[in-house]
């Protein structure tokens, strides 16, 4: 698909997702088949002041292209000093955050509080795309309430301000993650736009990802909560929709070792100490379902050292490559 001048590889979007979503979880999304990633939202605030700790969350690599950095803000002043830095690291397009419903962002006037400002979220669009080289997108919720559901308005004024793609998940402020996407809201939406809208919501496997094209006629697609602990729905997804092959989920041993590879990936990358506290959720997530998990997890959080990790997460997975053994025998 094309999101402006920029050609996307196929349709499949890794989510931002804060605190989550950084360079290991991307690139790895990637190598799964993900077509283009996102980065975790980054305050403009933070940005305009160029503050180390923000400045990381914009770093990527080459393999995590094509990347959409996003960024979240109210005030149009602050925004563009964000994009300015952002900028630098050259990314290959900007997002920005219409639609979290985090207290603390909310409080601030940015992410979702801006569907109650859709004349100010305009104002902000509009700056965004006078001043950025690359294409500009915008992700939004639905609305701030049931109320006030703005999204089918609010994208037709952000396409005229010159919006190249928009990304909805279809669920208010205040629902949270609770009730269901309205998918048919997207439909309809889909309808009288012309640029394309990348659909968000409750995609936990390929028969989603079906009904989910099929129901709102999205051109794109975008994989949050499911790709936590199982980047290979990248890959299930791809296959399904492309030939109808339901590729089977990844046994308890692959799991583990895209577990492991993981672990190397996060500790390289961060270091020992930062890594290991980062790898803590990720093991949770990797070894969901899996027998022993409970165990594996009181054994292993006590601990800070890379080696003994490391030991005790090759011999839980070892306890499986025995249990695939009695099975053959
Ligand atoms: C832990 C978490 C963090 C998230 N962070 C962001 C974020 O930084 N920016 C954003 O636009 N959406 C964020 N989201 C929303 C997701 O991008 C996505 O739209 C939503 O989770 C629905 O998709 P899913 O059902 O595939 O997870 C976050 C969601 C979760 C669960």
């Amino acid at each position: 698909m094309k999101i402006g001048n920029l050609n996307i590889n196929g349709f499949l979007f890794s989510a931002p997702l804060a605190g989550i979503s950084d360079s290991i979880f991307r690139r790895v999304c990637r190598r799964y088949g993900a077509s283009a990633t996102f980065s975790e939202m980054v305050s403009v605030a933070g940005l305009g002041h160029s503050d180390n700790k923000t400045m990381k969350y914009i770093k990527f690599g080459e393999e995590e292209r094509p990347i959409g950095i996003q960024l979240f803000g109210s005030d149009p002043e602050l925004v563009l000093k964000g994009l300015e830095t952002a900028l630098r690291v050259q990314p290959d397009f900007i997002d920005f955050n219409l639609g979290c419903p985090v207290k603390k962002v909310v409080k601030q006037g940015a992410g979702g509080a801006l569907l109650r400002q859709p004349q100010l979220a305009t104002r902000i669009m509009a700056v965004l795309v006078k001043n950025s080289p690359i294409p500009v997108t915008a992700k939004l919720r639905s609305g701030w309430d049931s109320d006030s559901i703005i999204f089918p308005e609010l994208s037709r004024r952000l396409q005229d301000v010159g919006v190249a793609a928009i990304v909805i998940h279809p669920r208010t402020v205040i629902q949270g993650f609770s009730s269901r996407p309205d998918r048919k809201l997207v439909g309809d939406t889909v309808r009288f736009l012309s640029i394309p809208l990348i659909y968000s919501g409750d995609i936990w496997s390929a028969e989603d990802a079906r009904k989910s094209l099929d129901e709102t006629g999205a051109s794109g697609l975008m994989i949050g909560r499911a790709a936590m602990g199982d980047p290979h729905i990248f890959r299930r997804i791809k296959s399904y929709l492309q030939d109808g092959n339901l590729l089977a989920e990844p046994s308890p041993l692959q799991k583990l070792d895209m577990m492991l590879d993981y672990f190397h990936l996060t500790i390289d990358f961060y270091g020992a100490l930062k890594g290991i506290k980062i790898m803590r959720k990720f093991i949770v997530w990797y070894t969901r379902g899996l027998s022993g998990n409970s165990q594996l997890r009181q054994e292993v959080f006590h601990l800070d050292n890379y080696d003994s990790i490391l030991s005790k997460l090759s011999a839980y997975r070892e306890n499986f490559t025995n249990q695939k053994m009695a099975k053959t025998l």
